[in-house]
């Protein structure tokens, strides 16, 4: 282990101007971060050593693992662990899965798994992807006329999609590529305001470097072009600038709708304490409560990313994209509502989900991180439309169970479980003294100090 007071040298701003701190090794950088800690001149050298053995303590064993996941990010100190779980046993499209999620949040694998077993007897959950499209903005000014760009961005489209042909060679191969570009005229929103406009295929890959690299090289060549064919425009020195080339993380067109659906006498079930009727039309009210009012449909969508999150990150994708899009795409109609829906007839339940979910199941951390490998040899090896299916049948069913408890027993029931094991652990109680608690609190309620109380009471008669 590093020595602390080998490091006295790093602990002052002084040096770190000498030594930059990215530049540090690791464990001078979680040196150089202990001795700069709020706090840090009253904390003895033993507290630091503390900290400093809590750090190391979560250091992966295999050095070339351990490695791998430093190497992720930038100025990396240790790992941060978040449980690993699945629901066993998910039947989607008549394929049965072992679905992986990593949540820090209890009750979430525990909803997921129960309506994963309440469905699976009813027919299962149906999932299809519905257009697979991914989007890119060449963002730009121009001081010419709109009409001069139009006609020269209609002249030079050829060689601009020539330019980009060598970039697309493998993508293509795979079936994908661009698939369309435009140049849009968003003057009417801001003078001189351009974008180049494209959509692409990524096929299995979530396709971001792909991307942007493709962006990049049509802004660069279409200013190339400006600046090489003057003749063209009659403005005086014509200028092209390139405010930016990004993909946007908006994709509503690379959509996926899940459903359940069954006969309304199908849904009894002695768990729900009521005839399945009402049920039917409680979990129906709860939806148009979602659909209606803005503070309850951000609550309700957070259940659905509760179960989506989940699979996305334990897959190695980019959960903070699939996030952005459904919130902007839940807004698609000038006001925030419910991704969800019910329908109840006389007869037929019918629950569903649509959403935006760019996913992939190639490249990027999805084969870097061995956990993330491991998910998707769990699911089969997906394709990312398969996992797209996955992903959004996991989210309806999260949000199944949610719905489910919050019109019958209400949410808490189930949270305080997992509330008072968590209090239980922070307590370190044993394996005896769990068991009694869960026994006691059956049919009270739980809170730090009621347990806390109740194990003291444990303690002194032992
Ligand atoms: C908690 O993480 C998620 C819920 O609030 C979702 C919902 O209210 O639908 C239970």
């Amino acid at each position: 282990m590093y020595e602390l007071n080998k490091l006295q040298g790093f602990e002052g701003t002084q040096e770190l101007k000498k030594t930059s701190f990215s530049k540090m090794s690791k464990e001078q950088k979680l040196n150089y971060t202990l001795a700069h800690m709020p706090g840090c001149d009253q904390m003895g050298v033993l507290a630091k050593s503390e900290f400093q053995k809590l750090l190391e303590s979560f250091w992966h064993s295999d050095s070339h693992l351990q490695k791998i996941f430093d190497e992720f990010s930038e100025n990396t100190l240790s790992n941060f662990y978040f449980p690993f779980g699945v629901i066993p046993d998910f039947y989607l499209n008549e394929k049965k899965h072992t679905v992986p999620m990593v949540i820090e949040e209890s009750s979430v694998v525990a909803a997921a798994s129960r309506s994963a077993k309440f469905w699976r007897h009813r027919g299962g959950f149906k999932a299809q992807v519905i257009p697979t499209k991914k989007i890119g903005q060449v963002h730009l000014n121009w001081n010419g006329s709109a009409s001069e760009l139009k006609n020269f961005f209609l002249a030079m489209k050829p060689q601009l999609i020539q330019e980009i042909h060598p970039l697309e060679e493998n993508m293509r191969k795979r079936g994908g590529g661009m698939l369309a570009l435009e140049l849009r005229d968003m003057s009417d929103l801001e003078p001189g305001y351009f974008q180049l406009f494209a959509e692409f295929e990524t096929c299995d890959a979530m396709g971001a470097n792909f991307i942007n690299t493709l962006l990049e090289s049509l802004g660069r060549k279409l200013r190339f072009l400006v600046e090489a064919n003057e003749e063209f425009f009659e403005t005086d020195r014509p200028r092209l600038e390139i405010i930016m080339a990004i993909l946007s993380n908006y994709t509503p067109e690379c959509l996926v709708k899940a459903w359940v659906e069954c006969p309304i006498a199908q849904l009894e079930d002695p768990s729900l304490g009521m005839p399945a009727e009402n049920f039917a039309q409680k979990f129906a009210r709860a939806l148009t409560v979602a659909r209606l009012d803005v503070n309850r449909a951000v609550t309700h969508n957070k259940g659905i990313f509760n179960g989506i999150d989940a699979v996305v990150i334990a897959t190695g994708n980019d959960f903070r994209a699939v996030e952005a899009c459904g919130h902007a795409y839940a807004a698609r109609f000038g006001k925030y509502q419910s991704l969800s829906k019910a329908e109840v007839s006389a007869q037929k339940f019918y629950f569903e989900l649509e959403i935006p979910l760019a996913l992939g199941t190639v490249g990027g951390l999805t084969s870097l991180h061995p956990l993330s490998k491991f998910s998707l040899a769990l699911l089969d090896q997906p394709s990312a439309r398969e996992l797209m299916g996955i992903v959004a049948s996991v989210g309806l069913a999260q949000n199944f169970g949610a719905v489910r408890s919050l019109v019958t027993t209400g949410i808490q029931q189930g949270h305080m479980k997992m509330h008072l094991i968590n209090i239980l652990n922070h307590l370190q109680a044993s394996p005896e003294e769990v068991e009694k608690s869960k026994n006691y609190f059956a049919d009270k309620t739980v809170s730090f100090r009621s347990v806390r109380d109740f194990l003291s009471s444990l303690r002194v008669y032992q």
